[in-house]
């Protein structure tokens, strides 16, 4: 079941061919796909034969397969970590019960939404990024962006997969929809706001892959507990390809805030003005990209409280971060939770129900996790024996969804009047200065081993290759 059947024109672990009509379903929304990628995948990129890994198991041990492939001939398709035997629900109303092989009929509207509305965002970043190649830092980063890409067209599969299978024409209607949103587009753009946003800029993206693509993992981290079984599985998968992903966002922070603080020593200055005309990138301007990045992204797990969130876990569709691991009831009746909101002009606490506030319990458990690389950043910056701290702001900083929606509150947690968050904005989030200096800096370095200036090499190659491998031929 675990080994991966590549002899298909759809790869699949999933036995497919016994299905000849999902088989035919999928055959032909793949040249749909395929469509897709030329139109709005990595720009210029087709005929490069880039260094991807590719899975030919789902075991942990025969994960990847390394080798050069041009991202058109990818072979996306269908993976699913094995059943666990007689499975049960483990929260919820229907603790207990036998895991759903099927999706319940009262249920099905919600499970679809909550497919679709993950599936969107996998696409919708391969699109915010096409652009990125041109300006590529090296070509290992070059590679680390076309796997990320390939491996989101690949989550895209997951969840129409699931689409395909279990829902029927609607299903399949939403599958094309899937392809057809795009992001940024003023008349059918992708259905979360951070998903249409550009990602302008390397530093945007290195963000983008640490703060966002974290957002992805806790999501699916949440469906992997689903009591939809075939939800649970492919999402159990999808976050072993969703490592690399967490891998690349920190690593990359860590080596442009590296060569900050070399540059930092060798001119002995902490003066912006000093760094810029050495074309580094400053600390506080990375600090304002965190604070922009973390505060977007923690939007995404929707208002603080939701009616939707606890019928979601109630129903069993969508567990905690974590679930099984929780010492409590699993059902969470009765129980409460903070959230925050804006009172005479103060931040307050107030206890609401918990199973209303669920978004808010998954948002903090990311911020928690989110932290977790700053620190590991800032080690980086002691090592250098530089006197500079990055924090992540507070959470109610620059919020635009649920009760602090609108509340103007400063990166460590003060309510200030619209006046002075005017006068005060430039320091907290990137000012167009900021961005324009941040894009001045992009510029095409890809000859193997060659990094641009503003940011140091990676300690390791991929697979154990070197530094200076041909991660990318260019053809
Ligand atoms: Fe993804
Ligand atoms: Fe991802």
């Amino acid at each position: 079941m675990s080994g991966i059947n590549y002899s298909e024109k759809i790869p699949n672990n999933v036995n497919l061919s016994e299905d000849r009509t999902l088989q035919r379903a999928l055959e032909h929304w793949q040249p749909n796909y395929l469509q897709w990628w030329q139109d709005m995948g990595p720009d210029g990129s087709q005929n490069f034969d880039v260094y991807l890994r590719t899975a030919v198991s789902v075991d942990p041990q025969g994960w990847a397969q390394f080798g050069h492939v041009k991202m058109p001939d990818y072979r996306w398709g269908i993976f699913l970590n094995p059943a666990e035997q007689d499975r049960k629900i483990h929260f919820g109303d229907h603790m207990g019960e036998a895991a759903w092989q099927d999706v319940p009929g009262e249920h099905r509207a919600n499970l679809r939404r909550i497919i679709v509305t993950q599936g969107d965002t996998e696409p919708a970043s391969v699109e915010q990024q096409r652009h990125l190649g041109l300006t590529a830092p090296s070509q290992y980063d070059l590679r680390n962006l076309f796997q990320v890409n390939v491996e989101e067209g690949r989550h895209l599969w997951a969840m129409v997969y699931l689409l395909h299978k279990y829902f029927g024409k609607d299903g399949r209607e939403e599958a094309e929809g899937l392809l057809e949103r795009n992001s940024g587009n003023a008349d059918n753009p992708r259905i979360l706001q951070a998903f249409n946003e550009k990602t302008p800029d390397w530093l945007s993206f290195f963000m983008f892959t640490y703060f966002t693509d974290r957002d992805g993992k806790f999501q699916l981290c949440a469906l992997a507990e689903s009591a939809f079984d075939p939800l649970a599985r492919t999402t159990k998968f999808m976050l072993t390809e969703e490592a690399h992903h967490m891998f690349v966002g920190e690593s990359v922070v860590s080596r442009t805030i590296q060569r900050t603080v070399d540059v930092m020593n060798q001119l002995k200055t902490d003066d912006v003005a000093k760094l810029r005309a050495a074309g580094v990138i400053d600390l506080p301007t990375i600090q304002r990209y965190i604070n922009f990045h973390f505060s977007v992204t923690i939007e995404l797990f929707g208002a603080d409280q939701s009616s939707n969130a606890a019928t979601f876990y109630s129903s069993g569709l969508k567990g905690r971060y974590e679930e099984g691991k929780r010492t409590d009831d699993h059902v969470l009746k009765g129980n409460s939770y903070k959230i925050l909101s804006v009172e005479d002009g103060k931040l307050v606490e107030k206890e609401v129900p918990m199973l209303n506030a669920l978004n808010e319990v998954l948002r903090d458990d990311y911020i928690t996790d989110s932290k977790g690389g700053i620190d590991r950043w800032n080690r980086v910056i002691e090592k250098a024996g530089i006197q500079f701290k990055l924090t992540a702001p507070h959470k109610a900083f620059h919020r635009n969804i649920g009760t602090l929606s609108g509340a103007k509150i400063t990166p460590d947690g003060h309510v200030v009047s619209e006046a002075e968050w005017n006068a005060k904005v430039g320091e907290w989030l990137p000012s167009n200065e900021d961005r324009a200096y941040v894009a001045s800096l992009m510029g095409r370095c890809v000859e193997p081993g060659k990094f641009a200036n503003w940011i140091a090499p990676p300690v390791m190659g991929i697979n154990r290759q070197p530094v200076d491998f041909d991660y990318v031929r260019f053809n």
